[in-house]
């Protein structure tokens, strides 16, 4: 008897051998080892004939993506966040998404802790000031920045990342934390956390260290402009390991040139991989290239999630982790 074929998937950037090899067990996989960015046109024609894809952040999957690829049933996100999908277009398409949420918390909290403390303490300014041969004297105020310690941590988006960054905080560090969400946290959580919940503007006054965690939306597209940073006290940082967009970089760049606050972190741009070139003349700024969750554990952890969900749901009609569960239940 002919063996059936096996239905087709892409997988639309490079992963882990061992990712591809659990996928080639259930489907035909087309993978993209250049690992070169797919453009719209390419992703459209590449998944022809597919009925799932792996996608990251790169990869947009919209009305225009879905019309012209019919036999798509599942697009799985290597990422937490989905910025990069129109959920409601896909649930119309009958077209399930799914994310990588929990495998990459802790990873992630990490680092936006170590943004916290470099920004905080001028890792990377000072570290240049050595390499470049500078260093001729130790002087008592040289690099001398801000203490995190007993600071007040101010966490703008309190989800399961914000939660994480405000334990290392309280617990760690002895910091106060205040934070703002669009809902407020049960109080049993808050009080875990040690945690106070305050209105935006007060988080932006009372913080001497702003973090943001919060989703990209239309709604969270310049959070932090020229007039939130004029709010902040002047000697505080603000890190975002969020997503590019959420702070307006012109606006951030112009106001760390005249120090109107003393320093930021970031991980993520508006239009990434490209960086505002005000940024990158700016010393009191720490600078890396969306690194958040790259250990290798957690990304290999966010690549097999990805790969689950699209082999319990055209395997199995589940998924582990979808965004837009109505499909499924469809
Ligand atoms: C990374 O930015 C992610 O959303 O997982």
């Amino acid at each position: 008897m002919a063996a059936t074929a096996k239905p087709a998937i892409l997988v639309a950037r490079a992963v882990f051998p061992e990712v591809i090899d659990a996928l080639r067990q259930h489907f035909e996989v087309d993978t993209n080892d250049d690992d070169v960015a797919l453009t719209p046109d390419e992703l459209t024609q590449r998944l022809q004939g597919k009925v799932g894809v792996l996608t990251t952040g790169s990869e947009r999957v919209d009305a225009a993506l879905l019309a012209a690829c019919p036999q798509l049933r599942i697009a799985a996100n290597i990422a937490v966040g989905f910025n990069n999908f129109d959920v409601p277009a896909m649930t119309a398409a009958g077209v399930l998404g799914t994310n990588t949420p929990d495998v990459l918390t802790e990873t992630t909290a990490d680092f936006g802790f170590a943004l916290i403390m470099a920004t905080a303490r001028r890792l990377t300014e000072s570290e240049h000031f050595l390499r470049a041969g500078q260093w001729n004297k130790w002087a008592l105020d040289m690099f001398a920045g801000a203490d995190v310690h007993g600071s007040t941590l101010g966490i703008l988006g309190m989800g399961r990342i914000g939660q994480a960054i405000a334990r290392r905080g309280a617990l760690g560090f002895g910091m106060k934390v205040i934070y703002h969400n669009r809902s407020r946290l049960d109080a049993g959580i808050e009080t875990e956390l040690r945690a106070r919940y305050v209105s935006r503007d007060q988080l932006l006054q009372q913080a001497d260290h702003l973090i943001l965690v919060l989703p990209y939306s239309a709604e969270s597209h310049h959070a932090i402009g020229a007039a939130e940073i004029a709010r902040m006290k002047p000697t505080a940082t603000l890190v975002n390991i969020a997503r590019g967009g959420i702070v307006d970089d012109a606006a951030l760049a112009a106001a760390l040139r005249d120090r109107r606050i003393a320093a930021a972190g970031l991980d993520v741009f508006e239009g990434e991989p490209k960086v505002h070139p005000d940024l990158l003349t700016v010393p009191n700024v720490v600078l890396t290239p969306h690194i958040a969750s790259a250990t290798l554990a957690t990304r290999r952890a966010m690549a097999q999630l990805a790969a689950d969900n699209v082999i319990a749901y055209l395997t199995e009609g589940r998924a582990l982790t979808p965004l837009n569960p109505d499909v499924i239940r469809a």
